[in-house]
């Protein structure tokens, strides 16, 4: 068996088989599909496991008490909280869906933090009255409400206050939430934060722990995480200065960039560790030149743990040749699958799954079976000459794939299979065309 270099990541999740065709997590692609067919998502429990085990590990190690939240927007069914659970990490959840998934898998709901820029009453009673660890609030409004559902409920809820510490982190616009215009957060810079935090410590109901702030997503650069923590702990100083108030908690976010093609820099277990030994060894740093508390300290990574885990398998269609211009392969699926081409212009390695040591020399545009032009897979990528019924691989799909898949054109969206130790199962089944119809009137 032979490592594929360029996506293998020293990961060995992914290989090459005597047969020529990709496996993942001991498992033959072609025989998955034949199985279950396709359009398919697939997961490597194997791979979130480990990425669970070293951040947890490195977190104590290298700073001590804390608790990673796996951000569960980046994948969410019953089986995720479960597997998440046994690996005794947290979890971040933005909606009553993700809550009550959560919930229905038996996860302990004191180790939630529940975030959101416009949660509704029902979200936040439901949050209340489920014990969530830890609302963060992100307006005026949701803080009384907070405080007045606590107060006729005679009980205190813990919460921390999303901050936007004003970090331009290097990454799509539209997954960067600190810049001073975001619609996330109290700028520090503005003032607004410390508004907040005077008026939420205020009331009666409300327990403030602490604060939060999540800079952006598919972010490398170490210092944008350093210049977080730095900007966080001025903060914090200050208010122990002005106020006297030192918090318990600090959530400094997730965003750890991961591998989706040869532009992005490849790690290894370990070395995704290293995000979290630099925000440990900053925040370590900071807090005894500041004098302030130690925190506990959250952090919500949720691409990487699921992230490279993933791969979604297409059947081939028709190939069009466009003479001198383009050669398109059609795919089963699309944007109703997997949204971010169309959204931020993402890019993805693809592989020929059952052709997998042929040489690469055909040029083609991946596109989508959904009636709009911008539903493409993936541009511009080299593979095998492909013929229609041949199984097509797209890699580091196991985040913000299914969790932002549509039902688009009324088509159905894929299963999930999770794989391990050469065994695969339904996580989530396959959708039925009468499911489509099921709320229709
Ligand atoms: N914590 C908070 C408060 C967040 O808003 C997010 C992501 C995370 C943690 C997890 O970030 P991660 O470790 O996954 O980067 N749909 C976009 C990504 C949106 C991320 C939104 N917030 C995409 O497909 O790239």
């Amino acid at each position: 068996m032979k490592d594929y270099g360029v996506f293998m990541n020293e990961r060995q999740t992914l290989k090459i088989n005597d047969n020529n065709h990709l496996e993942i997590g001991g498992v033959d692609c072609s025989l998955l599909r034949e199985q279950y067919g396709t359009p398919l998502y697939v997961m490597d429990q194997e791979y979130i496991e480990n990425m669970c085990k070293i951040y947890s590990k490195t977190l104590t190690e290298e700073y001590g008490d804390g608790l990673i939240c796996y951000a569960s927007k980046a994948f969410s069914c019953l089986e995720i909280y479960r597997i998440i659970n046994n690996m005794g990490i947290g979890a971040d959840s933005v909606s009553i869906g993700e809550l009550y998934t959560a919930k229905k898998a038996n996860f302990p709901m004191q180790k939630i933090c529940f975030h959101g820029n416009n949660k509704s009453l029902a979200e936040l009673e439901f949050a209340i009255d489920n014990g969530v660890g830890y609302i963060v609030i992100d307006s005026y409004t949701e803080a009384n409400e907070i405080d007045e559902l606590c107060a006729k409920k005679g009980v205190k809820q813990n919460v921390l206050i999303r901050i936007n510490p004003g970090v331009e982190a290097h990454t799509h616009h539209f997954i960067q939430t600190a810049k001073i215009d975001s619609k996330f957060g109290f700028s520090i810079q503005s003032g607004e934060a410390e508004q907040i935090v005077t008026y939420v410590a205020e009331k009666k109901n409300i327990v403030l722990k602490g604060l939060h702030c999540h800079i952006g997503s598919q972010i490398f650069e170490s210092k944008s995480f350093e210049l977080a923590v730095e900007k966080m702990t001025d903060f914090y100083k200050f208010l122990k200065d002005k106020y006297a108030i030192d918090f318990d908690v600090l959530n400094m976010g997730g965003g750890f960039g991961i591998f989706y093609t040869d532009g992005d820099a490849k790690k290894s277990y370990n070395e995704y560790a290293e995000y979290i030994k630099t925000i440990s060894k900053s925040l370590l740093l900071a807090v005894n030149e500041k004098g302030i508390k130690k925190p506990y300290l959250i952090l919500e990574p949720g691409r990487s743990i699921v992230g490279e885990a993933g791969i979604t398998l297409y059947t081939a269609g028709n190939v069009k040749t466009i003479k001198d211009i383009k050669n398109y392969i059609a795919i089963d699926g699309g944007m109703c699958d997997n949204p971010r081409f169309a959204l931020y212009q993402a890019k993805y390695t693809v592989v020929s799954a059952d052709n997998m040591r042929a040489d690469k020399n055909v040029k083609y545009t991946i596109a989508g079976k959904c009636c709009e032009s911008g539903d493409i897979i993936a541009e511009d990528v080299m593979l095998p000459e492909t013929k229609k019924g041949d199984l097509i691989a797209v890699l580091s799909t196991g985040a913000y794939n299914f969790s932002m898949s549509s039902n688009y054109n009324r088509n159905l969206i894929p299963p999930v299979v999770m794989v391990k130790n050469g065994q695969s199962r339904y996580v989530v089944k396959p959708q039925t065309i009468d499911d489509l119809l099921r709320n229709d009137v």
